[in-house]
């Protein structure tokens, strides 16, 4: 279990980045193949898995289920057999978002389960509304008691499900939860996200019968049995823009391998707009830029394949060195700009409008100084703009960045950043 709590990053700005990277597996593709794979009847091997915190604290998780874990360089074995129960550990849930997506698995293997209100992320509010009506509508008989929440699927009724939102994690749970049923389950407005599409290929693999994953409408006609397979998730869509991002505004010339472009498609698109030149050759992303960034005038986050909440505090960054002003609109959570404030410190021009809306002023160069990570995506974007900044800056708490990014500094120090982890 890897403890980066009070670790911080040195970074000397002004280094153009070149070389080559390749991108780790997707966070949140991993996550909910994880939880999905306590539903195989054999063991289950997941191939690649980077090295992050929030995979710790799954893997964590699934052995106080009682499921043995094996770790194999950076392939992971889960054998469900050894499971015997199904109260998710309720501590450990409130530290990680992602026990919500066991949910659906451990209904589906127990017929019951326990979480207590999840943690996360500081991005806001992270309601799980739409599992709970989701599962009571197919039958679950949901219960408060305490801080505890308690399931039990008695009798499953299948049926289709609107969801009012497309929410990642509402749709990954009726999909794990409804594989294992009888009879047809249907959801309309699902999430299209590529890791949901990723999900449904791992279930699949394993002898779910899953059609639609990708589109407005996902049909699930539940099975008996799920057997262990071998399965290497995709590339991390975020992780391979945080790279683009941090060529954009260092300058350099940097080729992304493993990368899958059509998932970045948004934000490729963007980066263009803004002054970079990008090749794209089969799953090799080339990116070059000379730093000078012209505005991309507004960004609106949305669902995919909308421009991507999570690379929403990435591009806050790169506005703040773009020429021009840029309006940022978040329309996915409530609380996603407490980067701006940190930003501000390092001299950048941002006026925080509204919870959803910030106007960022383009300056010349931020200057480095000491600056604190409120969230994953937060405190990677305060690592980009420390690659730019004059002189140097340290960005403390990256233990949230370590959630996410399988050792960020060793991927940006490749390249050539002057960037060092200071353990304390
Ligand atoms: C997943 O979170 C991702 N996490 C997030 O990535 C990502 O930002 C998000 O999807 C959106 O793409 C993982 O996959 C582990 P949602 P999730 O349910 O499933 C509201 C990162 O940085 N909502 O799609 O929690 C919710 O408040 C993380 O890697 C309800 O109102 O997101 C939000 O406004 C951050 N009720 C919106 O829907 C619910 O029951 C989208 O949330 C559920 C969600």
């Amino acid at each position: 279990m890897r403890n980066s709590y009070g670790d911080k990053f040195l970074i000397h700005g002004g280094n153009k980045l070149f070389g080559e990277v390749t991108i780790q597996t997707s966070k949140n593709a991993v996550l909910p193949i994880l939880a999905s794979s306590i539903m195989a009847d054999t063991p289950v091997t997941i191939k690649n898995v980077p090295d992050i915190i929030d995979v710790d604290n799954m893997l964590r998780i699934l052995e106080k289920l009682g499921a043995k874990i094996a770790i194999d360089r950076d392939n992971i074995t889960i054998n469900p057999l050894t499971i015997n129960n199904a109260k998710v550990d309720c501590e450990l849930s409130k530290t990680m978002r992602s026990s919500v997506f066991l949910l659906g698995a451990t209904l589906a293997k127990f017929k019951s389960a326990c979480i207590t209100l999840p943690g996360g992320c500081n991005i806001g509010n992270r309601p799980i509304d739409l599992h709970i009506n989701a599962f009571k509508k197919l039958g679950v008989e949901v219960e408060y008691i305490g801080e505890e929440i308690h399931f039990n699927a008695k009798k499953y009724i299948p049926r289709t499900i609107k969801l009012k939102i497309p929410s990642v994690g509402a749709t990954e749970n009726i999909i794990e939860f409804a594989c294992l049923q009888s009879g047809k389950t249907t959801i309309i407005n699902p999430a299209k996200e590529p890791e949901i599409v990723d999900l449904c290929n791992f279930l699949s693999s394993m002898g779910a019968k899953i059609y639609g994953a990708g589109t407005n409408k996902i049909t699930i006609y539940g099975v008996d049995r799920l057997k262990g397979v071998q399965y290497t998730p995709i590339s991390d869509r975020i992780v391979a823009g945080t790279i683009m991002c941090a060529v954009a505004i260092c300058g350099g010339d940097v080729h992304i391998k493993n990368a899958i472009p059509i998932h970045n498609q948004s934000l490729i698109e963007k980066l263009i707009k803004m002054g970079c030149q990008i090749n794209i050759k089969n799953d090799i992303i080339n990116i070059r830029s000379d730093s000078n960034l012209k505005s991309i005038g507004k960004i609106t986050t949305g669902y995919y394949p909308k421009f991507p909440t999570d690379l929403q505090s990435i591009m806050l960054v790169v506005s703040t060195v773009s020429k021009g002003n840029t309006t940022i609109h978040e329309k996915i959570f409530s609380n996603r700009f407490e980067t701006a404030k940190e930003l501000n410190l390092l001299s950048a021009n941002i006026d925080v409008v509204s919870n959803n809306k910030v106007v960022v002023h383009g300056i010349d160069h931020l200057n480095g100084a000491v600056v604190r990570a409120h969230d994953l995506r937060g405190g990677a974007g305060l690592v980009l703009a420390g690659l730019v900044a004059i002189g140097d800056t340290i960005v403390e708490d990256i233990h949230y960045i370590d959630r996410g990014y399988a050792y960020l500094e060793k991927m940006l120090s490749h390249l050539g950043a002057d960037i060092k982890r200071i353990r304390v």
